[in-house]
């Protein structure tokens, strides 16, 4: 591509329509995607922001049958919900599509289609996981495991989300049937795989030297250990009822994998948009001059940026991103978030209790932003934010230039007298700022970004303060005008750059300024809204009438964060409470199963953590028979050092099995205690409820 690009193709991912969305979805992906795009629109670029609900997939179909309703009752219902709330927090998409719709469902079986008539896939039969009492195969979400490469027991048939590998269902060790608990059996099916080792050379040579010092480390380096740990074959098609049918023979019954479909609803999305605008979508997706940007959380790396790009390529006619911007993850008050326990905040619940205050949850959620690392979102720091920096800062700067312009001058811009040399380096600091916020965000750093415009905030506020008009104003009427007109172009330099960022505060200062809609609309390159900062001479020039002072935030007080508060420890109690609750009985065992399981008391000789991994623990054992090796996954829950001397009890004949390399003979016996810490089987332990499962 050349240096500037002609056109951009932004995508955001698809969330997934079996539930409402919360601050992580929104922190992770949909503002830094909307602050992106808002900022190229404002520099007159032509932009395609696309998304959609993802609405096929596993998770859909259990949250149905939880529900007792069907699928597209669900995938309806939450549609709704989340286009809502991206309209209600100003994600400014230009177009929200659905991979339910037509047009996605042509899109995706022609795309498979094409791949297939070309001899992109390998069709194969093989033993696939098999739930005999569900009569069902067993993909993706629908069974669960211990991941091979980090030993993370929860691990899904078709990814790990701890270490975010992308597995094969059959990778899994100890699976087990997310629908009826069973172990599953094997069962042959065909199958259309994706030869990902087919590419490997090429996706060396495209991301591993051509995208180095452009992606960001947290991308480039998931990406270069999945590369070096070699690709193997995926399988593209699924035994699955709920999904878009494989369109070609032998295809019956069989639905394309959600990750195959769901990045093509990033196209479907542009044709949908195209069509609609009367514009051709093909440029924003095959011309080498457009500039795609898939905007995702990191769990979804693998695919956006080794599935995916495959599938382009192999179709052949494709673009393929130009980067991939992930982010961490989002936690909240020092916890993961959590669908399940309730422990998020609900957009749609949030717009309840802080109603107009959406720039506020926007702001706080890109100052702390998981960019470069995991992040936490408390509550606390949101009061804080607002209060100290929207309030303090950008607001009061605001309300002191309107209202004084309205007290002085009946709102009419004033006519400069001669600068000062303090008023001569506050122009030039603020024709500086474009650039600047500019180059943070085009690096993806849109904390840094914000930050800056924050600064040209403070930057108005320390030049009234020191420059003290309403005291000059007595006494010096030339020099109050000149300070005043210099604030009043930081204030609408202000009412500019905070676009990107605080689209709702943005509209309502260029209100309070009076701008024009043709000042609001301008879109061409020098003279475009963003630059037009820079290179005019005058934002507001002097005779230009303002409107009246409105407040633009609101103070947050303590018993507003008490509430929120509050409702997550009711959440934490609703937890604690559940996991009391015990699980069903399993199948009955014989006396005969029973016997055969040799349970030994041992104790720990040795114990270090698997290096590379968050949970393995290697130990050395004795249980009377020899010294054994044992490794389990209880590095989260203990030290090293606490373990040794323990005495513990031990599975002394479960089959060995390799775990990164190392064999594990036999198994630790464990259980969980109520707030979710493994600890051994000792019903002294704290906190083990009677009923307490030991695995
Ligand atoms: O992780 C998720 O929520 C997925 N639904 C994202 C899909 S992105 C895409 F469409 F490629
Ligand atoms: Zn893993």
């Amino acid at each position: 591509m050349s240096n500037t690009p002609k056109r951009y193709t932004i995508t955001a991912a698809l969330p997934y329509t079996n539930g409402p969305i919360h601050i992580g979805h929104l922190s992770g992906v949909y503002v830094p995607a909307d602050i992106y795009s808002r900022f190229l629109r404002m520099q007159g670029h032509d932009v395609a922001f696309v998304c959609g609900s993802d609405e096929h997939g596993v998770p859909i179909t259990i949250k149905a049958k939880k529900e007792g309703v069907t699928p597209q009752d669900i995938v309806d219902k939450y549609d709704e919900i989340i286009k809502d709330s991206f309209n209600n927090f100003g994600i400014s998409f230009d177009n929200y599509s659905r991979t339910s719709a037509e047009i996605h469902h042509k899109t995706a079986s022609a795309f498979f289609k094409k791949l297939y008539d070309d001899g992109k896939f390998i069709e194969e039969t093989t033993e696939q996981l098999y739930d005999a009492e569900a009569k069902q195969f067993l993909a993706d979400r629908f069974v669960t495991g211990t991941c091979p490469k980090c030993g993370n027991e929860e691990a899904y048939g078709d990814q790990c989300e701890s270490c975010g590998t992308s597995l094969n269902a059959t990778d899994l060790i100890n699976p087990k049937s997310a629908i009826t608990g069973a172990t599953p059996t094997l069962k042959e099916t065909k199958h259309w795989f994706l030869p990902l080792d087919q590419y490997e050379s090429w996706l060396k040579e495209w991301i591993l030297e051509g995208h180095k010092s452009d992606w960001k480390p947290n991308v480039y380096g998931q990406v270069k250990s999945w590369i070096d740990d070699g690709l193997r074959a995926r399988a593209v098609t699924r035994d699955l009822d709920w999904g878009i049918p494989v369109p070609v023979e032998g295809g019956e019954g069989k639905v394309l994998y959600v990750w195959f479909d769901a990045p093509i609803g990033y196209i479907s999305s542009t044709k949908e948009w195209a069509a609609r605008e009367g514009k051709d979508w093909e440029p924003y997706w095959k011309d080498q001059d457009t500039k795609m940007v898939h905007f995702i959380g990191k769990d979804n790396i693998v695919f956006h940026c080794i599935i995916f790009p495959v599938m382009l390529k192999a179709h052949g006619d494709y673009i393929l991103p130009e980067n991939v911007p992930a982010n961490e993850f989002l936690n909240l008050e020092g916890k993961k978030l959590s669908t399940s326990k309730n422990w998020a905040v609900w957009l749609h619940e949030y717009l309840e209790d802080f109603p107009g205050q959406q720039d506020v949850l926007r702001y706080a959620l890109t100052a702390n932003a998981p960019e470069t690392k995991d992040n936490d979102f408390t509550w606390k720091d949101f009061q804080a934010r607002n209060n100290n920096e929207l309030v303090a800062i950008f607001g009061n700067f605001i309300n002191r230039v309107v209202v004084l312009t309205n007290k002085y001058y009946n709102g009419e811009v004033p006519t400069p007298a001669e600068y000062s040399k303090v008023d001569e380096e506050t122009i030039a600091a603020l024709k500086a700022y474009p650039a600047v916020i500019a180059s943070s965000i085009e690096k993806y750093r849109f904390r840094e970004a914000q930050a800056e415009l924050m600064n040209l905030a403070r930057l108005g506020n320390k030049y009234l303060a020191d420059e003290e008009p309403w005291k000059l104003v007595k006494t010096d009427e030339e020099r109050t005008k000149t300070i005043m007109y210099v604030a009043l172009q930081i204030a609408s330099a202000l009412a500019t750059l905070s676009e990107p960022f605080l689209p709702f505060t943005s509209n309502k200062l260029k209100e309070i300024l009076k701008f024009s809609a043709e000042e609001r609309n301008l879109n061409e390159g020098e003279l475009s809204q963003w630059n037009k900062i820079t290179t005019r001479e005058a934002l507001l020039p002097s005779g230009h009438i303002i409107g009246k002072a409105e407040l633009l935030f609101a103070k947050i007080e303590d018993e507003k964060i008490e509430v929120q508060l509050q409702k997550l420890e009711a959440s934490k109690v609703a937890n604690a409470k559940a996991s009391e609750s015990v699980e069903p009985q399993k199948d009955t065992a014989t006396f005969e199963d029973f016997t055969k399981m040799d349970l030994r008391v041992g104790t720990i000789l040795e114990a270090s953590k698997m290096p590379k991994t968050k949970k393995l623990m290697v130990l050395k054992v004795e249980t009377g028979l020899d010294k054994r090796t044992i490794v389990s996954g209880i590095a989260e829950h203990f030290k090293a050092e606490e373990l040794i001397g323990k005495k513990v009890t031990v599975l002394a004949n479960l089959a060995p099995r390799k775990l990164r390399g190392v064999e594990s003979e036999g198994m630790i016996l464990l259980t969980e205690n109520a707030e979710g810490k493994l600890v051994f089987v000792n019903p002294d332990e704290d906190g083990v409820i009677n009923g307490a499962t030991i695995n």
